[in-house]
């Protein structure tokens, strides 16, 4: 028994970005664009701003990894403002800060309240347009909103069925900016979402065939922008494959991968994708003997020959990309590791085809420090 639905518009390709003013127009023409300190002086995202016309303002103070407090924030301007829809451009930080701002706005904060098991959100939200800048998070298409709580000392997803935004904006030629060791990051957080949508306990077959193609599709297209990240055909590629992951985990959830991101990049700094990939390769290791066959296919959509082949890949992206291999390159020493252990049992961690506990995960994280 399972149910897929996708309820995001979802308008792909080259110069996609073209038909802002008349989607938008569709909501209201009282706007904010959101985006992080980082973007908001490029070109593109002044041409958005223009693009949305003289009733739109910018939020610009997104950070990274976006906390609470700055979904307040963002929240009150679209009160003050008078916003009939949210714009968002930016990789996942800006999309799932605005993604939370669109219901905390109508229902109140603070945002502190909804998240991490607090008080569950209503109903009522503003439309939100999606518009990834990344080839990775597949945000654009999924209702959750990974957020940071400093004074808790917490990173976890809020997520609510109303967050799915109600357009995603997928145009290629956004990335072609981004850096080598960005896209890296990015490209192996989508394959994260390919993988673990696929060897989660709730996989289904809808979800299973959008895991397998992006599989295809990162292998194929993420050394060639690495290589070359000009190549508009591989860029396309790489966001095609994000926005595939994206749809193959939104319903059957991450999985251990996940849930070791959480304290990786709350208590080390890393990007989100970083912190994925710091573990992928070791949880294809780990979970190859309880997959079977369909670890066979996931690795053939990758060209690989088995679960370990397709470890050994990553682990090759990830050594030729510049992204730390080991913990003790990010700064975890063997002291820090029982905390690392405790934080990483996020629900997530349930989702995982074989199952672990604190030990094993203590001598995994051992065997990669
Ligand atoms: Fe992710």
């Amino acid at each position: 028994m399972w149910t897929y639905t996708q309820p995001t518009e979802i308008s792909f390709g080259v110069g996609a970005r073209k038909s802002l003013p008349e989607i938008a127009a569709r909501f209201g023409s009282r706007s904010v664009l959101v985006t992080d300190c980082a973007l908001c002086e490029l070109p593109m995202v002044a041409e958005t701003l223009n693009a949305l016309g003289d009733g739109a303002v910018m939020f610009s103070n997104v950070e990274p990894n976006p906390q609470v407090t700055s979904v307040d924030a963002l929240a009150e301007l679209l009160v003050s403002h008078g916003a009939e829809v949210c714009v968002a451009i930016g990789g996942g930080s800006s999309l799932d800060c605005a993604k939370a701002a669109c219901s905390v706005a109508l229902q109140g904060g603070p945002t502190r309240e909804y998240h991490s098991e607090g008080v569950a959100l209503g109903p009522e939200h503003l439309p939100l347009i999606a518009i990834p800048t990344t080839a990775g998070t597949g945000s654009e298409v999924t209702p959750i909103s990974v957020l940071d709580d400093p004074l808790k000392n917490i990173k976890a997803p809020l997520t609510h069925p109303n967050f799915f935004p109600k357009v995603a904006l997928i145009d290629p030629e956004l990335t072609l900016t981004k850096p080598r060791t960005v896209t890296a990051s990015t490209g192996l957080d989508a394959l994260a979402h390919a993988i673990e949508g696929y060897w989660s306990k709730n996989h289904q077959p809808i979800c299973d065939t959008l895991a397998k193609e992006a599989v295809r599709l990162v292998f194929e297209h993420l050394p060639r922008v690495l290589e070359d990240g000009s190549d508009l055909a591989a860029r396309e590629g790489m966001s095609l494959a994000a926005l595939l992951g994206g749809l193959a985990f939104q319903l059957p959830k991450n999985a251990a991968v996940h849930a070791c991101s959480f304290p990786l990049s709350s208590d080390y700094h890393l990007a989100h994708g970083t912190a994925c990939a710091m573990t992928l390769d070791l949880f294809c290791r780990y979970n190859a003997p309880a997959m079977g066959e369909r670890g066979g296919a996931l690795a053939a959509a990758g060209r690989f020959k088995s679960m370990e082949a397709l470890a050994d890949g990553i682990a090759h992206i990830k050594a030729n990309s510049g992204l730390p291999t080991r913990l003790r390159e990010i700064g975890v020493t063997e002291a820090e590791l029982d905390s690392i252990v405790e934080g990483s049992f996020h629900p997530l961690m349930n989702n995982n085809p074989r199952p672990i506990t604190p030990e094993v995960l203590r001598e995994l994280y051992a065997g990669i420090l």
